[in-house]
């Protein structure tokens, strides 16, 4: 695949804790345009492997291509600058502004971040930018209300605006409907289908009836390493994932 229908290339990826190898050589091209999900039991590596991408923590060993240049050792401010956000944790929303106010920070600081010595002079712009946000995820009912009084799952849509105010290229979720009820889960999921359309996105998800439904793409990790990768359909055939991931016939 040549770089420009890749969202990101990794090679070799590798990261160790002490005597635990958390990410074990993983060697994949996340396409463009496409839904990529991740998937995998508890501490097969997943998060670990957002924090490598996103720069939190630095790797081992591997490279890691993102749009024409080399990303891996990157901190992780040069990284959201080049274009790739994650969704942030529930203490960065600022429970005691609106969410007008919330995601208009988050506008105005990623254009002081990308053009710092320019005055802001285009606050309404910015406004306007931080308005379509609000529409676009699905918020504008609740724009004028304090963050602090939204409900569980109308928090992680002003995550998600915050997260694509910084203009990514490539957004990483972590278990976005982590902690929601069917309703609120078929809501974001809609909302993220949508934005990857116009985004790429990968998505780590533990909900498998969640990633069956949404994934164009899925690449199955199990203790630090890739198990399988294909469609929905292969996966959930797979014999190696049914062993590793939804147990045999008669766990359940
Ligand atoms: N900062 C860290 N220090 C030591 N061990 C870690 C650290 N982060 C993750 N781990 C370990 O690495 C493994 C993978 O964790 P993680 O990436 O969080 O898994 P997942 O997201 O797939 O559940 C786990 O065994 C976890 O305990
Ligand atoms: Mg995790």
């Amino acid at each position: 695949m040549s770089d420009a229908g890749v969202a990101l290339s990794l090679s070799g990826v590798s990261k160790r804790f002490g005597g635990l190898v958390a990410v074990d050589g993983v060697t994949i091209d996340f396409a463009s345009r496409r839904l990529n999900a991740i998937i995998g039991p508890n501490g097969a590596g997943k998060t670990t492997l957002f924090n490598l991408i996103s720069g939190e923590i630095p790797a081992d060993a591997g490279r890691m291509r993102f749009r024409d240049s080399d990303i891996l050792g990157l901190a992780p401010h040069e990284v959201v600058r080049r274009g790739i956000s994650r969704t942030l944790q529930i203490k960065s929303v600022f429970g005691g502004l609106t969410v007008t106010d919330n995601v208009r920070c988050a506008v105005l600081v990623h254009e002081r971040v990308m053009a710092p010595l320019r005055p802001v002079s285009s606050f309404r712009a910015a406004a306007a930018r931080a308005d379509a946000l609000i529409d676009e995820v699905g918020l504008s009912a609740h724009r004028h209300r304090l963050a602090s009084t939204l409900s569980y799952g109308d928090v992680a849509l002003l995550e998600l605006a915050l997260a694509l105010a910084a203009e990514p290229r490539l957004l990483l979720l972590d278990e976005p409907v982590c902690g929601m009820g069917p309703q609120e889960t078929e809501r974001t999921v809609d909302k993220i289908r949508e934005i990857s359309r116009r985004v790429d996105v990968i998505l780590i998800e533990h909900d498998m009836e969640v990633v069956f439904d949404i994934a164009d793409f899925i690449m199955v990790m199990a203790q630090g390493a890739i198990l399988a990768t294909g469609a929905a359909s292969e996966i959930a055939a797979h014999p190696k994932v049914q062993e590793a991931y939804l147990g045999s016939p008669e766990d359940d």
